[in-house]
């Protein structure tokens, strides 16, 4: 391998710019040119890249977004498009790729690697924390700090008025900023997409809080949950409960941007640098991820088809410590 590029793509995660900088400054370590492609997999498709050096990444470790920027690509799921960006690697003398990102980029590194065997290796980042193969993906800790923040700000004002707050967090198909903030915060209930929660489930929760004068509740709804989304859900509950002064706050992409954490810079280093390392050692078509504080790859496809399992055990705590 004598020349690697590496893309952000899907939604952007606090954290993805301390990992292209981890793998510009490890490639070049390494003596190897280093491409940054702009928008994902639409700049890999349009040649929208540029050779980046070790200045190139300089103050961007702290910085929240992706300065590559990002996209979900439609053309990138075709063969046309597909093609179109091996030509692109070819007329750039490109070899290997460095993908960051989430299920839905990971998916098309492994048909692009199936195809042209160019090898790929992915490093996770997504908010959503919802990747087999790791136990943490870049940005969920910055993500998770910043509902953490707002909660705390919510309960303030609930509890100056006695009020029940449904604080609506991102996950479209996975509850781990739900369970993890709701832990965190000490809420009352959490409603997460991979439980079949009731309606009378939920009223028993808020009714147990009002028989023990809870002067603020705090509800923690994932957006992927089954329930409906939290408007409708506290309709619901205001109409059993007319007495409850309800809200609803929906945090939404606030929870995308800021400052990476201390924890998600450190993470992000370390898989850039552990990524590179395995393109260099013959790795391909893996994501690099870590559990239980060690470095493993596992096969992209892998990653993409099985589903990364909430701890039951959060939920247990979660449940026991709201009485
Ligand atoms: O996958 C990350 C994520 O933030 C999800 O939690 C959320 O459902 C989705 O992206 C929102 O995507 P978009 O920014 O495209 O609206």
């Amino acid at each position: 391998i004598k020349s690697i590029a590496v893309l952000t793509s899907g939604g952007d995660a606090p954290g993805m710019n301390a990992a292209i900088r981890a793998v510009v400054r490890t490639s070049i370590f390494y003596e190897k040119r280093v491409f940054g492609v702009r928008r994902g997999y639409d700049g890999l498709i349009e040649g929208d890249m540029e050779e980046l050096n070790t200045k190139s990444v300089k103050n961007i470790l702290n910085l929240g977004g992706t300065f590559l920027k990002s996209a979900r690509s439609e053309e990138f799921r075709t063969d046309e498009g597909q093609q179109k960006a091996y030509e692109q690697l070819q007329k750039h003398e490109i070899d290997a790729l460095v993908v960051i990102g989430g299920n839905g980029t990971f998916t098309g590194a492994h048909r692009f690697y199936e195809k042209f065997g160019v090898p790929v290796v992915g490093i996770p980042g997504t908010i959503d924390n919802d990747l087999f193969g790791t136990d943490y993906t870049l940005g969920f800790d910055t993500a998770t700090n910043t509902v953490v923040d707002c909660i705390d700000k919510i309960r303030d004002t609930a509890s100056s008025h006695n009020r029940l707050f449904f604080v609506e967090v991102m996950g479209r198909d996975a509850g781990f900023i739900a369970m993890n903030t709701a832990v965190a915060t000490g809420a009352l209930d959490v409603i997460l997409p991979e439980e079949n929660k009731t309606f009378d489930d939920l009223f028993g929760e808020i009714e147990r809080g009002a028989s023990r004068r809870k002067t603020s509740n705090i509800v923690v709804v994932a957006e992927g949950n089954k329930l409906g989304n939290s408007f409708e859900i506290a309709e619901k509950v205001k109409a059993h409960f007319p007495q409850l002064d309800t809200k609803v706050t929906i945090l939404g992409h606030l929870q995308r941007g800021g400052a990476p954490s201390c924890f998600d810079r450190v993470t992000a280093s370390k898989l850039g640098l552990a990524a590179v390392e395995g393109l260099l050692n013959g790795r391909a078509d893996v994501m690099v991820g870590i559990v239980d504080s060690e470095l493993t790859y596992t096969f992209l496809q892998q990653a993409v088809m099985n589903k990364a399992q909430l701890d039951p055990e959060m939920l247990r705590i979660s449940k026991i410590l709201a009485i």
